[in-house]
């Protein structure tokens, strides 16, 4: 079957991505408001607690101190787990990268995804029909055609998947003087908030320069079922490239031994806060820094756990590549991948949100059950394709699979040893990622920088990742929805300091003209004279996914969590436009009452309070999202029509 690439068809080039420093995008656990329980997620039983880090942190030191974000949402007060939806349009081709080659027949029962509802190109515009006219007088744009793919993912929950018990034995770790590798990296530390803290070595904040770095940047996050390996691999990731030294290892060896996890130490190194340690699982989405001569990494640690779903989807909303991590182990694969198991949801969501390339890590190849069987490799391989490829993902092109060992670092930084896996002819993870291309972005488009956190620093300092357009010292800016008029006094990229900053950048930017509590995480920061669009209603076109058993039916009415860039905001369905044939993509005649699971419909979509929003066909990585309901995605979507009128000036 064709692949399915309808989303990156619509996608601008993408452009580097600046790694940040290795924090919490979220240190929100208290307060971000994921309650499984709650019937549905309730904005005003939502708390903002406002990040406070201690006064007068010495701008040379922020990066210690800042990116533990607990991210204020929207006006409403909505707790917003974090950034920017990022782009993930990432040219082809992972250079040398072992490329997969073609499909692989499997016959799995649970994906039946067909084909024809895989790929659903649906001309909006011209079937709007009626509607079009109708709209017209409302108010709205025209639209062009969007097209979603079309993949149900499971999203039942799984339980978190048994804690395995290995021993623990130093890994390897390779040649620690990382020779062709430079890394500099940073952690926070934020124990006035949530008591984390972390050893990874900083780099220290350097001279204002003219971003004279040429490296191409990656966002890179680390997805894929609870305890499939994420942080571990993050940790020995960082471990490899020097920035832990073997204290601080002894130390996480000592502490994990404590809390009776022994083997999860090097995922010590991400997992920094303590019911993260003591339970063994990813909380919020970590982050982490590192270099190679040829890109600058961040890479951010993805929560696997099904409770942590929004915490996933904010990280890989920043991510341009995603390292999928599958656990090889007798039965951990099989849990990870039936229905329900994060595996599926999480390289759906990953697409949806414009992670476009993947590397698929088959991870705990050294377990006893494995033994670094190629039979097992091949196996988990053939059952994954198909399912990537009717999530869309190109797979010949835009996927690549590797064996890897987290835990003791094999195949990571240097390729894997004959005499342990001597059928293993390709790339080890670190010349896997740095294969990875990613095209430029336009520096000269209109600036947008979805705003994640604000602190107080000798003036008003914001994050966000630049969706679009570049950024210097002492430009005017205006912050939307709120049109407060701004200066940028300083940016920071990673620990420096720089003059100008280009698209696709983690940044920090300190500004003049606003007052920190006039701002909100979900506020974008862009150009004055060409600034986002803030709305309170939009056309979008969804794909339906699995719809809760008991709201079976989406109608008028339906409620749900919009993810939108930086956003998180309550929103309900007001009519429903017009209905896709998933199979023709034409556009149904009869009018549309309800739809069920699988369908693709056009909607109108409304929120409470202003959002900064854009049409999908302009700003991708702005103008996608996910609706979920009840810690569960029901549907994918991308905004195709705004309200006349909806930019400001
Ligand atoms: P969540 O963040 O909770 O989704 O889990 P995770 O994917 O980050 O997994 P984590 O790194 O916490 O590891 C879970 C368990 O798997 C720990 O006990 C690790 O030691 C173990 N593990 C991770 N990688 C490997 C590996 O390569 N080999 C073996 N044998 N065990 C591993
Ligand atoms: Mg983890």
């Amino acid at each position: 079957m064709e692949e399915c690439d309808s989303w990156e068809d619509m996608e601008a080039s993408a452009p580097a991505v600046a790694p940040a420093p290795l924090s919490r995008l979220n240190a929100n656990a208290p307060a971000f408001s994921f309650n499984p329980s709650a019937p549905s997620f309730n904005p005003s039983a939502s708390s903002f607690i406002p990040f406070s880090p201690a006064a007068g942190i010495p701008s040379h030191n922020l990066q210690a101190q800042v990116p533990v974000i607990p991210v204020a949402a929207s006006h409403t007060g909505l707790f917003i787990p974090d950034l920017s939806v990022p782009h993930g349009a990432a040219a082809s081709g992972f250079g040398n990268a072992h490329a997969h080659e073609g499909p692989i027949a499997t016959p799995m029962a649970v994906d039946s995804i067909t084909e024809s509802s895989q790929s659903t190109e649906a001309p909006v515009a011209d079937s709007f029909g009626g509607k079009q006219s109708e709209q017209e007088e409302a108010g709205f744009e025209d639209s062009k055609e969007m097209s979603p793919e079309t993949d149900l993912p499971d999203t039942d929950a799984k339980e978190h998947a048994s804690a395995s018990s290995e021993s623990v034995n130093r890994p390897i770790s390779g040649d620690k003087d990382a020779a062709e590798l430079k890394f500099s990296t940073l952690n926070i530390k934020d124990e006035s908030m949530h008591g984390k803290s972390s050893e990874v070595r900083s780099k220290p904040a350097e001279a204002i320069e003219e971003n004279l770095d040429t490296r191409q940047h990656l966002n890179v996050v680390f997805i894929g079922h609870v305890d499939a390996g994420k942080s571990t691999i993050g940790g020995q990731i960082l471990y490899l490239s020097n920035m832990v030294d073997d204290r601080t290892i002894q130390k996480y060896e000592r502490e994990a031994k404590d809390k009776n996890r022994e083997s999860w130490y090097m995922a010590y190194i991400m997992d920094t806060n303590e019911e993260e340690r003591a339970k063994g699982i990813t909380v919020e989405v970590g982050r982490a820094f590192f270099e190679t001569k040829k890109t600058r990494f961040t890479i951010l640690d993805a929560p696997g756990h099904k409770n942590y779903v929004p915490n996933m989807i904010s990280g890989a909303s920043q991510a341009d590549v995603g390292v999928l991590v599958i656990a090889a182990r007798k039965g951990e694969f099989e849990t990870g991948f039936e229905r329900g198991g994060q595996t599926r949801e999480h390289a759906q969501l990953a697409k949806t949100l414009g992670v476009s390339k993947l590397l698929v890590v088959v991870n705990k190849m050294d377990d006893p059950s494995v033994q670094w069987s190629k039979e097992r490799f091949d196996e988990i391989e053939k059952k994954i394709v198909p399912f990537l490829r009717s999530c869309g993902y190109n797979v010949k092109k835009d996927v690549q699979f590797l064996p890897i060992s987290g835990l003791y670092g094999l195949n990571m930084k240097d390729r894997l040893p004959k005499s342990t896996c001597p059928w293993w002819d390709g790339p080890c993870l670190f010349e896997a990622l740095d294969a990875v291309e990613v095209p430029e972005r336009d520096p000269s488009g209109p600036f947008r920088m979805p705003l994640i956190d604000k602190y107080k620093d000798m003036g008003t300092v914001v994050m966000g990742k630049t969706e679009s357009g570049s950024v210097r010292r002492g430009d005017n800016l205006i912050i939307m929805p709120n049109k407060a008029r701004v200066k940028v006094v300083t940016i920071y990229r990673d620990a420096d300091e720089v003059n100008y900053a280009r698209p696709g950048e983690n940044l920090r930017i300190r500004l003049a003209g606003v007052e920190e509590e006039e701002i909100s995480p979900g506020f974008v920061l862009s150009s004055v004279n060409k600034p986002i669009s803030a709305v309170l209603e939009f056309d979008a076109q969804l794909q339906i996914l699995e719809l809760l058993d008991h709201k079976a039916i989406f109608t008028a009415g339906y409620k749900a969590v919009l993810h939108i860039h930086s956003v998180v905001e309550e929103c309900e369905i007001t009519e429903l436009l017009q209905q896709i044939d998933p199979k023709t993509k034409k556009a149904i005649k009869k009018r549309v009452l309800f739809v069920k699971s699988g369908a693709v419909v056009v909607v109108r979509i409304q929120v409470n309070a202003l959002i900064c929003v854009e049409k999908f066909e302009d700003f991708p990585q702005l103008g996608r999202f996910t609706l979920r309901d009840e810690g569960k995605t029901v549907a994918i979507g991308k905004v195709v029509k705004l309200p006349k009128a909806s930019s400001q000036e």
